[in-house]
Parts: structure tokens; sequence; C-alpha cells
């Protein structure tokens, strides 16, 4: 095998359908994790659960993502990514059915957290994978691809649950086969989660994972028909090199000097972390009693949901514009500083709210104030932290590593997701002001840790990412 350095890669149309295949997995995480909203109501009332079983029954499907994402790097890098995108696709599907014909709260509970695996097991193999398919010079474009489909996903299951429920004349009133519109909510997940699998047993083995198990024919031929690479022999050394081989890819392997793990797996652990500690699900799990806080009726709050949602999709295709134009740090500061700014005004809006039986209102202008903060800090959100960081794990571990370190990573970013989301209803009660003020203070962190610890990635091939964590922005090499 040769030593020189792999020739240019030529973009082409089949690497977008691929990576498309594998973003589905992204749609099934945003609809998984918002098609509860509207069936939790009715749900709730037909079981005759309130306070703390209500509420797991929503958590327990983030603490499935937990245990979803930490296995499902270790199990890519023996069995494949795609095999695990096949087996997501079977927790789906199976979660959606049993869910929407559970018996009783203690089998949704099981249903939604086996869910819960597929959506943590989705969110690792999508970045992964995109990222390693993907030639250098449009791997931003590609990989936001995946959060472009979770947030079509988070709208999709807000729509579907509105239309459900309005065709049956309400979410608790029965529709189809007997059964009631909630379950109707459910079951709908089974459709794009077939069509998932179904994808899935279409696209490419990745070949980085080709290479590691020794497939190098058929890596060099997806090199060649999808990746767009010219010298595939070349970059099938270039793999070789970046990989060693003596032992299979294990937690192990993470370990480093300082502090237990390599630099560049703690850049990767809070990244992922403070995506969650600026509050982003307060926003989307508990947006309905926000936007009735501002002053808006039932009908009024839920639409506002729904222009949030549209929202995100907009800012999130003006992340896809910008991020291989501009790179992943100045967009990750901006939007640090952005979410502080937006984050701080709800706090100071919340300082003047009246609350009545535990219930915030604010009189005008500070509902109109927070309205627009609130949306405000869904578009800095949406253009700059929620696809960079998922492009990001994708991309920034050595190939070594990547699968393990994407799934520990985005383990504690479900986990992240979950503390935040359980202490937001008791923070809230104590004062908005102190939620939304601590948003915003790990906001302002967030910037200062961009500054001092997040390499660029722009440009820079997979085979080149190291241990290290340094803020210098590399040389870009061509792609
Ligand atoms: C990101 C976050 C996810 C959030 C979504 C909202 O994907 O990881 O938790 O729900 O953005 O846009």
């Amino acid at each position: 095998m040769t030593q020189r350095p792999a020739a240019p890669a030529v973009f082409n149309a089949r690497i977008v359908a691929i990576s498309l295949a594998a973003a589905m997995g992204g749609f099934l995480f945003g609809f998984d994790t918002s098609v509860i909203n509207g069936a939790l109501e009715a749900m709730s009332n037909d079981f005759g659960i309130t306070g703390f079983l209500q509420g797991f029954t929503v958590s327990s499907a983030l603490l499935g993502c937990v245990i979803g994402a930490w296995f499902a790097g270790p199990l890519a890098a023996r069995q494949g990514r795609v095999r695990v995108m096949v087996i997501a696709s079977v927790l789906f599907t199976v979660s959606s059915i049993g869910s929407g014909l559970a018996v009783g709260p203690v089998d949704l509970i099981f249903w939604r957290a086996l869910g819960g695996l597929g959506v943590g097991a989705a969110s690792v193999i999508a970045p992964a994978y995109i990222a390693e398919v993907s030639p250098a010079n449009v791997r931003g474009r590609l990989g936001s691809l995946q959060q472009l489909a979770i947030v079509v996903g988070i709208f999709a299951a807000l729509l579907s649950d509105a239309v459900l429920a309005d065709v049956a004349g309400g979410a608790a009133r029965e529709l189809w086969l007997g059964l009631e519109a909630w379950r109707w909510m459910f079951l709908a997940e089974a459709v794009p989660a077939v069509l998932y699998g179904i994808f899935a047993l279409t696209v490419p083995e990745s070949p980085r994972y080709l290479v590691d198990v020794g497939r190098l024919k058929e890596a060099a031929r997806v090199l060649s028909t999808y990746t767009g690479v010219t010298d595939t022999a070349a970059k099938i050394a270039e793999i070789s090199r970046s990989l060693t081989r003596e032992s299979s890819e294990s937690l192990r392997d993470l370990r480093g000097e300082k502090l237990g793990l390599k630099p560049i797996v703690w850049v990767g652990i809070f990244l992922a972390v403070f995506q969650q500690f600026v509050g982003i699900n307060v926003i989307f799990y508990y947006s309905t009693s926000l936007w009735r806080s501002v002053g808006f009726g039932e009908s009024q709050a839920m639409l506002t949901s729904v222009i949030t949602s549209v929202t995100n999709i907009v800012v999130t295709i003006v992340a896809i514009m910008l991020i291989d134009k501009v790179g992943r740090r100045p967009l990750l500061l901006t939007g640090s500083l952005g979410m502080a700014i937006t984050l701080g005004v709800m706090a100071l809006a919340f300082s003047q709210a009246t609350v009545v039986d535990g219930e915030a209102s604010l009189d005008a202008p500070w509902g109109t104030i927070a309205l627009l903060a609130a949306n405000g800090f869904v578009v800095f959100f949406g253009a700059t932290w929620g696809p960079i960081m998922w492009v990001m794990l994708g991309e920034m571990f050595p190939n070594r590593i990547r699968a393990t370190a994407i799934s520990v990573a985005s383990a504690l970013n479900w986990l992240a997701n979950f503390a935040v989301s359980t202490t937001f209803p008791v923070l809230s009660n104590i004062s908005l002001t102190l939620a939304y003020g601590i948003y915003a203070a790990c906001a302002l962190i967030s910037f200062i840790f961009v500054i001092r610890r997040v390499p660029e990635t722009l440009g820079r091939e997979l085979e080149d990412m190291t241990n290290e964590s340094h803020s210098r922005p590399s040389k870009p090499t061509a792609a």
C-alpha cells in the first residue's frame, strides 16, 4: 500500500441519498421524543395516573435513550453501523405498537423505554455514519441533515398528534378499530420506523468500519461510488494507518493520562452536556405552559408551539448553508452569546411575573418580550448548537475511538436532557427567573469553553483528527 495522501473526493448525489437514509434515524429521534405531548393528557386520564407516575411515563423514554446511546457505539464498532440502524428500526417499530396497545402505565413505561433505546442508538449512529461516508468539504452540511431530520420529526409528531385528535374530536375519543386517538398517535410512528429499516438495508456499510474489519474491496467500492474518492488505495492506506488493529474498540480506548479520559473525549462530553444545559428542551417539552404564561389560551399556545418548531426547521436550513463556509467555532460562539442574551431577557421578563396558584403570568409588555426572547433563543440554538454538536460528535474523534466516544458523549447528552427536564418543574416552582438565569449562565460558560477548548474541524479529513483538544483553528486540508 502506498503512503501517498488520498486524492480529493468528488461530491455526488448518491452520498446525499445515503446520508438522508441514515438521517431518517434523526426523524424518529424527533418524532419519538415529541409524540407523547399530544397523547399525555388523554392517556393519563385513561390510566388514572398523575404526578410522579405521569412524569415517569415521559422521562422513562429519556432513560432508555441514555442506555441505547451507551451501547450503540461499542455495538457499531463490532457489528457495523448498518446493523445498529436495523436494530434501532426494530426497537422503534415494536415500541410504537406496544405503546399504542398498552393496557396500563407499567407496560406503557416499558414500551416507551424500549423506543428510547432506539432513539439513543439512532443519535449515535446517524452522526457517525454520515461523517464516515462524507467527503470532508461537505461533511458539515451532510451531518446537519440529521438535526434537520430531528426538527422535522418534532414538527411531524406535533402535526400528526393534532390531526389525529382533530379527526377523532379529541385525543381521548375513539378513532379507528375501537382504539382512542391517543393510541393512534403512538401507532403512527410504526410507519416511519419500518421505512427507516428498509432504507437502512439499502445503504452501504461505512468504509471506515469495512477497513477496520479487513473488507478492503468493499471499502474501495463504497469510497469510489459514494464518497467520490478517485485514489481508493491511497485512502484505504490512510484509514488503515489511523486504526490500530490489535484489539477491537472498547471503552478502555478512551482512557487518557489527564483526568482519566483523552482530552478530545472531554471536549465531546462538554459539548454534549452544554447543548442540554442551556435548557432547549424546557422550551420544547413545556412549551404549552410557557406560552400560557405569556397570556395565550390552550389552542393559541399549541399553535405557538407548532410555529416554534417551524422556526427551528428554518434556522436549521440556515445552519446547513453556513456550516461548511464559516466553520464550526464561529457559529458555536455566536450561538452561545445569542442564547445567553435571550435567556437573560427571559429571566428578566419572568422576574416581573405575577404568580397565582403556582402559575406565572406576564403583563404587557413583558409577555411579548418573553415570547420574542424564547423564539430568539430557539433561533440561536437551532442555527448553531443544535446541529453543530451532532456534526462535531461525528467528526471530531480519531477513527480508532469514534463509535465508542460518540456513544459516551451522546449518553451524557441524554442524561443531561433527563436532568434538565426533570428538575425544571421543581426549579420553576421556586422561580422561573432562577431557572432561566441558570440556563443563561450555562450559555455564557459554553462561550468560554468553545474559545478555549473546541478545535475547528472544518475541512479536515477524519484521518487527521487527534486525541488532543486545542482551540487553535487548524489549517484545513483539501477535501
Ligand atoms: C438537538 C438536541 C435535542 C433537541 C433538539 C431540538 O437535537 O440534541 O435534545 O430536542 O435539538 O431542536
